[in-house]
């Protein structure tokens, strides 16, 4: 049974130290969110799984860190500075903004043909906020945050205007040769980033699902130019959706839309979206969907655009501003291309909600009293085993768990803690995930064995204190 909706995961998150609202003294910042102690480890486990899956387990995959900050150029010939908008509406009535594309339209007469302009002219859209048909035209708004570099800039000069970067995706086009170069690839290959992203969204929401700053996983996938692009698309679907279920996800939580042509964005020619159900109190199934990650195909739109070579029908150059060309020479057919990518991107923090509400699951004790079990997968859980005291006035007892957490601390995150009876503690270990209770009791100190409880079956065994390391590291797969 996953949440019954996202409210019990923010509850869950503030109670237990995953995620907190952010600047909460200060009246907190709309849509902006902390992580605390377990939930920075969560992301650091689902990073490392995505990070180990791709550039480790793979033999055709690098990695890179690049700058949150670009020359501004990055932006202009990614198209970004031109096309990353969204329609920004405004009501009259109660000055609330939003997002044109997002409001319901389902109440529109036929008349406007779908037209959000002309329904929202004809007075049929109503403001979410109130309820007002007051509403202005939609007008593009720019989401890519700005900034000016260097000391007391004028805010207005150009050139020192620079973007946070919307997408980590441009940071990988713009090293495509040096990758390729240093460390002798030959296409196909991939280069992978993870890293912060930033929008300055009309209407986040919905906790961490929607955001003005987040983390993505991005990978870009290099191939030629007559490659299945498709396929590949589909091949890349299939095993996302591999890795999000090896995650604990429920393929029945898990569906594909494909994007329709109106929809791509400026540099894709395909793209598929894996949804996650992260609303599934909504009656309607069709509302109960969004985007966990898209895997597009974006043609050599980012290398040739980003490239000094290309000229136009004139014999113009398209890019007077770069200084290299981001082509490949391709050794075996002599041929030089622009190659063609595959981009599977991802959010960390959209995976980080669909893991923690798949998790979530309730069980009734045998005193009839309804506990919270977070079921994580043992590798992504925060802390892998929590060493308990039975007696915590007992010295050798405490001093004996104390020397266990110790042992198992370079293997593995353990936790001792004693702030209560054994009942209380279990409980608590259960609603953050801990895949383990290892319990020190008064025959430990005779027999050099403690009790190993598992959390999703309460089951409880004796084991060997010189097993337990390996006892518990074969299970934390
Ligand atoms: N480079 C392609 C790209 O950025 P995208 O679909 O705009 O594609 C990829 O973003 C993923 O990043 C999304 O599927 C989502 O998981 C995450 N993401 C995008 N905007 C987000 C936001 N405002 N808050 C949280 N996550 C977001």
């Amino acid at each position: 049974m996953p949440a019954p909706n996202i409210e019990t995961i923010v509850s869950l998150a503030k109670r237990r130290g995953f995620v907190f609202p952010s600047s909460e003294v200060y009246g907190g910042l709309g849509s902006a969110w902390d992580y605390g102690p377990l939930g920075v480890e969560l992301c650091n486990n689902v990073k490392h799984a995505w990070w180990r899956w791709l550039v480790y387990e793979r033999d055709d995959i690098e990695g890179i860190d690049s700058s949150i900050i670009l020359n501004r150029m990055v932006w202009k010939y990614s198209g970004h500075e031109e096309t990353f908008h969204d329609p920004l509406v405004d009501c009259r009535e109660c000055k609330s903004r939003h997002r044109a594309d997002k409001l319901d339209l389902t109440s529109g007469a036929t008349t406007a043909g779908g037209d959000i302009a002309e329904m929202i002219r004809q007075r049929q859209v109503k403001c979410p906020s109130c309820g007002s048909t007051d509403l202005t035209e939609p007008r593009p708004f720019n989401m890519m945050f700005r900034t000016t570099l260097g000391a007391a800039p004028d805010e207005n000069d150009p050139t020192a205007l620079a973007y946070l970067r919307p997408e980590t995706a441009q940071g990988i086009f713009i090293n495509f040769l040096n990758v390729q170069t240093t460390m002798r690839r030959k296409i196909p290959f991939g280069i992978a980033q993870i890293g912060k992203s930033f929008r300055n969204e009309i209407t986040p929401g919905n906790f961490i699902l929607r955001t003005r700053e987040f983390e993505q996983m991005e990978m870009e996938y290099f191939v030629r130019p007559d490659a299945e692009h498709l396929t590949l698309v589909d091949e890349w679907v299939e095993q996302y959706v591999e890795w999000f279920s090896s995650l604990g996800l429920d393929r029945a939580n898990l569906r594909l839309h494909e994007v329709p042509p109106e929809e791509l964005a400026h540099y894709s020619k395909r793209t598929v979206d894996i949804m996650y159900r992260y609303f599934p109190e909504r009656a309607e199934e069709e509302r109960q969907w969004e985007e966990l990650m898209g895997i597009a195909y974006r043609t050599d739109f980012d290398l040739r655009s980003h490239s000094n070579k290309p000229v136009d029908g004139e014999g113009k150059r398209v890019n007077p501003d770069s200084t290299e060309d981001l082509s490949y020479f391709d050794e075996a057919t002599k041929q030089r291309f622009y190659p063609h990518v595959i981009e599977p991107a991802a959010g960390v923090n959209r995976t980080v909600l669909a893991v923690l509400m798949d998790a979530y699951s309730e069980k009734t004790n045998d005193k009839g009293e309804m506990r919270v079990i977070l079921k994580l997968s043992p590798r992504l859980a925060p802390i892998k085993a929590a060493i308990l005291p039975l007696a915590k006035n007992k010295p050798e007892i405490v001093g004996m768990a104390k020397a266990i957490k110790r042992s198992l601390q370079p293997l593995l995150r353990a936790v001792y803690d004693d702030t209560g009876g054994i009942g209380k503690l279990y409980a608590r270990q259960d609603e953050i995930g801990t895949p383990f209770c290892v319990t020190v009791d008064h025959q430990s100190l005779e027999d050099e064995a403690v009790t190993v409880r598992d959390r999703d079956t309460w089951e409880q065994e004796r084991v060997n204190v010189s097993d337990l390391a390996q006892h518990l590291q074969s299970r934390l797969i």
